[in-house]
C-alpha cells in the first residue's frame, strides 16, 4: 500500500516508516523537523519537508493516491501543554483538522492515529481498558482526546475509518539498530536514565518514593517502540480489510516502578547512574497499566519486545555511543 506518514522524522514515526517499509509498503515522509531528525529518515521513503499548518503544502503531499495516512505530528510535552495551551491547540488541534481535511480531498480512506493513555486522567480502575472514563488532567490529553472526537466524526460523515492507538509508555529502540536519533531534552524515563548512564547529565531525579507501590516509586506500563510500530501495520490491515474504525490500549500490561528501571539498567550498562529521590511531580497518579485485550482479540497484536531487558539494551544500543 501507499502510506504517508505525518511526524515520520520523529522518535515514534521513524520506528513506524520502519516497520511498513519492512513489510514492503510504500512510504512518504511529511515531517516539519521541529523534533524529528534527517538522521530517521530512510532512503527508501521519499520524504517531504513540510508542516501540517501549511494547508496548501499539505494537501499537495497527501495527494497521489495514499490508501492510508499515520498521523504521528503532535508536540507531546504533558507540563508545556499546561503552560502554553495555544500552542497545543494550533498544532495539535488545527492541525489534525488539516490532516484530516486533506486526506478527505486527497481521497485517503484510512488514518492512524497516535493517541494516547493520557486521554484517561486520573486512573479509578486498573488495569485501564477502552471503555474507562476519559477526563484528560492535562491540556495535552485533552487535545489527543477530542482528535479521537474528530474521528469519529469523520468516520460517521465521510467515511473515512481510522484506529485511534493509546500509547501507554513508550521506550526503547529499534531492535535491529536502525534508528538512532536521540530525543533532545528528553523528560520521560528511560531517557534520562540514559543520559544519565552516558554521562550527558550528572543523576535522574526519581520523582517521588512515597506512592502506594511495593518501592513506593511510580509504576508505569512501558511498551516497546517497535510494538507500537508492529501496531499501526496491524491496525491498518484492521482499518482497510473490516471498513471499519477501532480504539485500543498498546501496553505491555506489565507495571514497572521507577527504580526497577534504574536497577535494570545499572545492571545492564555497568554505570553507576546516580539516583536521588526528589518529591512528586505534579499530576502523576502513583500507578497506571493497561490491558491490551481488545489490540490482542481484534488486531492479533501482543507485546514482543516490551520486556524491561529489551527496553533498556535497545536504548543502551542508541546512547552509549553518546559517552
Ligand atoms: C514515568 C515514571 C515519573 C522522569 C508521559 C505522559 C503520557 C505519555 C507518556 C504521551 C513516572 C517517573 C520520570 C524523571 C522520574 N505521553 N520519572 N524521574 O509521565 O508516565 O507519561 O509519557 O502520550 O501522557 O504523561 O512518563 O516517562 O515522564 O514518567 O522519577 O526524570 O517515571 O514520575 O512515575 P509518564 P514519564
Amino acid at each position: 500500500m501507499n502510506i504517508l506518514i505525518i511526524g515520520g522524522a520523529g522518535y515514534i514515526g521513524s520506528h513506524v516508516a520502519r516497520e511498513f517499509l519492512d513489510r514492503g509498503h510504500s512510504v512518504r515522509v511529511f515531517d516539519n523537523l521541529s523534533s524529528g531528525l534527517r538522521l530517521n529518515l530512510f532512503p527508501e521513503a521519499e520524504f517531504i519537508h513540510g508542516d501540517i499548518l501549511d494547508y496548501t503544502g499539505l494537501s499537495r503531499a497527501s495527494a497521489g493516491g495514499f490508501d492510508a495516512v499515520v498521523h504521528l505530528a503532535a508536540f507531546k510535552a504533558v507540563g508545556e501543554s499546561m503552560i502554553k495551551p495555544e500552542k497545543y491547540s494550533v498544532n495539535n488541534i488545527n492541525g489534525t483538522i488539516n490532516i484530516l481535511n486533506a486526506a478527505v480531498e486527497g481521497g485517503i480512506k484510512n488514518i492512524i492515529f497516535s493517541s494516547s493513555a493520557a486521554v484517561f486522567g486520573r486512573p479509578e480502575y486498573l488495569p485501564l481498558d477502552e471503555t474507562h472514563p476519559t477526563n484528560p488532567e492535562s491540556y495535552y490529553g485533552f487535545t489527543k482526546l477530542e482528535i479521537e472526537r474528530f474521528l469519529g466524526w469523520y468516520d460517521k460523515l465521510l467515511g473515512i475509518r481510522f484506529a485511534a492507538l493509546r500509547y501507554f509508555n513508550a521506550a526503547g529502540y529499534d531492535v535491529k539498530g536502525r534508528i538512532k536519533g536521540l530525543e533532545s531534552n528528553p523528560t520521560n524515563l528511560i531517557p534520562v536514565i540514559m543520559e544519565a548512564a552516558s554521562g550527558m547529565r550528572k543523576e535522574v531525579e526519581v520523582f517521588g518514593n512515597d506512592y502506594d507501590t511495593p518501592d513506593g516509586t511510580g509504576v508505569r506500563d512501558y511498551v516497546h517502540v517497535s510494538d507500537l510500530a508492529i501496531a499501526h501495520a496491524m491496525a491498518l490491515d484492521y482499518t482497510s480489510k473490516n471498513d471499519k474504525s477501532i480504539t485500543v490500549n498498546l501496553g505491555s500490561e506489565t507495571g514497572i516502578s521507577v527504580l526497577e528501571i534504574v536497577e535494570a539498567a545499572r545492571r545492564i550498562t555497568g554505570k553507576p547512574i546516580p539516583a536521588t529521590i526528589v518529591g512528586r511531580r505534579a499530576g502523576d497518579p502513583g500507578k497506571l497499566t493497561a490491558t491490551s485485550k481488545k489490540a490482542r482479540e481484534l488486531l492479533n497484536w501482543t507485546a514482543k519486545y516490551s520486556d524491561l531487558d529489551t527496553l533498556i539494551k535497545t536504548s543502551w544500543d542508541v546512547y552509549k555511543n553518546q559517552q
